[in-house]
């Protein structure tokens, strides 16, 4: 595609945006819907939030994500904030309609639509989730939507995990959620889907896991936010032991895939996230 006076542009505003795959996969889309946008990524200084959005704003930019460390900071500008990621406190993806600025938040809605992808179904479900950072609060945020059987948290700071714990039984008070810390021994049978939510298994601890998989029940499956290594440690063991397993790509591209969609008012094709899910696998294959 040409760009041309009627190009739009999009971008990624945050700090660092070193190694984003953001205008990959939206560029990728662009490309293959034949769309004439552009989509850029911009390190904005952390005194220069407010001023970036009046340029967005003057520019007439239509659309937005936001990544670390600007993903709570952007909420007091907003206009409004879609229903469904109101008690998140953090939105990773803005639309500019007609000047107000509008909110959401994909990141846990793109894991949700990976497990539906895959047809995982969260019913009766015992699920463990190892960290307590941001991605596990916008994962679990959408899980306990859900009709879940219990939550488990696993994190090295177990005060944090107990501090989401309550954040998420404001929300849904009959949930069961236990907290434990990363040298107390736990039932490990019981569950029947594992996510990584920590940065264990990325560089520097690629040869890390999380977790010692002994002792799951052999129908578990685990699924790891991390996308490089295509192939954590963690995910290479379950491989091993013949459980079903999924890495953090088709998350990562599912919530560019929902941000797009906000933004063109309209879905797109399954084969269309399929393609990019290919695309993005190979292209970190490759670098
Ligand atoms: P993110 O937004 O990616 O979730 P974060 O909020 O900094 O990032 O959270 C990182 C998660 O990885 C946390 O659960 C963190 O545990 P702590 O709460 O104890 O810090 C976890 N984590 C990071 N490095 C870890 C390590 N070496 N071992 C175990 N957990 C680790």
């Amino acid at each position: 595609m040409e760009i041309n006076w009627k190009t739009s542009l999009y971008c990624l505003i945050g700090n660092p945006i070193d190694g984003t795959y953001s205008p990959i996969i939206h560029n990728f889309i662009y490309k293959e819907e034949e769309i004439d946008n552009i989509y850029m990524a911009f390190n904005i200084k952390e005194d220069k939030l407010k001023e970036t959005l009046k340029g967005l704003l003057s520019l007439n930019v239509k659309g937005f994500n936001i990544t670390a460390p600007y993903k709570e900071d952007i909420i007091p500008f907003l206009d409004e904030i879609v229903e469904e990621s109101r008690d998140i406190g953090a939105i990773n993806t803005v639309k500019n309609k007609n000047g107000k600025l509008i909110g959401i938040n994909t990141d846990g809605l793109g894991f949700m639509k990976m497990l539906d992808d895959n047809n995982i179904s969260l019913k009766d479900k015992r699920i463990l989730i190892i960290g307590a950072g941001g991605a596990a609060k916008g994962i679990s945020y959408e899980l306990i939507k859900e009709d879940l059987r219990e939550i488990s948290i696993l994190n090295r700071t177990k005060e944090r995990g107990v501090k989401l714990k309550k954040d998420l039984n404001r929300l849904n008070r009959d949930l069961e959620i236990e907290v434990f810390g990363m040298e107390e021994d736990i039932n490990k049978y019981k569950f029947d889907i594992l996510i990584n939510t920590t940065t264990v298994g990325m560089e520097p601890y690629h040869d890390k896991s999380p977790i010692d998989l002994d002792g799951f029940k052999e129908n578990l499956i685990v699924c790891d936010i991390i996308y490089k290594p295509l192939e954590t440690k963690l995910l290479s063991e379950a491989k091993v032991k013949g459980f079903e397993h999924y890495n953090g790509v088709a998350m990562l591209v599912n919530q560019g895939v929902l941000a797009q969609e906000f933004w063109l008012n309209r879905s797109l094709s399954r084969k269309m996230t399929l393609e990019t899910i290919e695309y993005i696998q190979e292209y970190v294959r490759l670098e």
